[in-house]
């Protein structure tokens, strides 16, 4: 049974975030599919990467916890169904699984990994970029400091979780995935508005706000954050820091 809650909106994201799977490239690059493979994109959101791993030759699954997101997916022309990290219904079935910008929000890795172990073929790899180690960092502290400042918001909770190298490698050397290769990537991310961007991400932490509550979060957060991450040539940067791994089931 799927326990999560996602609630992501394909236009928005689409619209304000399309440098999530932009800039993933590096990691399709990566993956290196190949003719004829089988391979799973795990929160393939609406499928862009997905549609870039097939132009390379590759059948792929799609899945993702969002029903909005596998429809977009589908609209995509990629095949695609509404599941959970953790909780796959694959058995030695993909020559390959490939992840993007979705595993930091699982807080439950440990039975993310298994399930990615479990639904490869032996031999097969796991390739993914996630928010890593100092992902963020301002922003986060900025959220919990507004947070903090208003009692009456209630506990500030992280839905994120940012790995270090040594803390995945050992994750998935330890469930039977023998790392090849994964490094921490600071890339400092040019986006439209803050503003935007808490109203796609901060969801997990907003939910329970009153819109006008919200208004008061984005606002504050926004105060907090023209310091640090605006400039006024560049406009807003977020501070991205990617963890970018493979490892190949033995
Ligand atoms: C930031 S989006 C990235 C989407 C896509 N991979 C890309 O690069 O554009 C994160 C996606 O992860 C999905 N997601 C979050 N938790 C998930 C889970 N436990 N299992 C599967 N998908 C999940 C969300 O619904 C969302 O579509």
């Amino acid at each position: 049974m799927i326990k999560e809650t996602n609630s992501w909106n394909p236009k928005k994201y689409n619209k304000h975030t399309a440098f999530v799977s932009q800039l993933a490239m590096p990691a399709v690059d990566l993956l290196e599919p190949k003719n004829g493979e089988q391979i799973l994109d795990l929160g393939c959101g609406e499928g862009a990467l997905a549609l870039e791993i097939e132009k390379r030759g590759a059948k792929v699954i799609g899945v993702d916890l969002s029903e909005e997101m596998v429809k977009a997916t589908g609209a995509n022309g990629i095949e695609a169904y509404v599941g959970t990290a953790t909780d796959l219904p694959y058995s030695d079935e993909f020559d390959a699984i490939f992840s993007n910008a979705m595993l930091h929000w699982v807080k439950e890795s440990r039975v993310a990994v298994q399930n990615i172990a479990k639904a490869l073929k032996r031999g097969g790899r796991f390739v993914a970029e996630l928010g890593g180690e100092g992902n963020a960092y301002k922003l986060v502290k900025a959220m919990q400091e507004v947070f903090e400042n208003h009692k009456e918001f209630g506990t500030f909770n992280n839905p994120w979780h940012f790995p270090s190298v040594q803390e995945y490698s050992d994750l998935l050397n330890s469930e039977g995935l023998r790392v090849e290769y994964i490094e921490l990537i600071p890339r400092p991310t040019l986006i439209d508005d803050i503003s935007n961007w808490l109203d796609i991400f901060a969801n997990g932490i907003t939910k329970d706000l009153t819109p006008g509550q919200f208004e008061i979060f984005k606002l504050e957060c926004r105060d907090i954050l023209k310091e640090q991450l605006y400039a006024k040539e560049s406009g807003w940067s977020v501070d991205y820091v990617r963890l970018r791994l493979k490892a190949v089931k033995l």
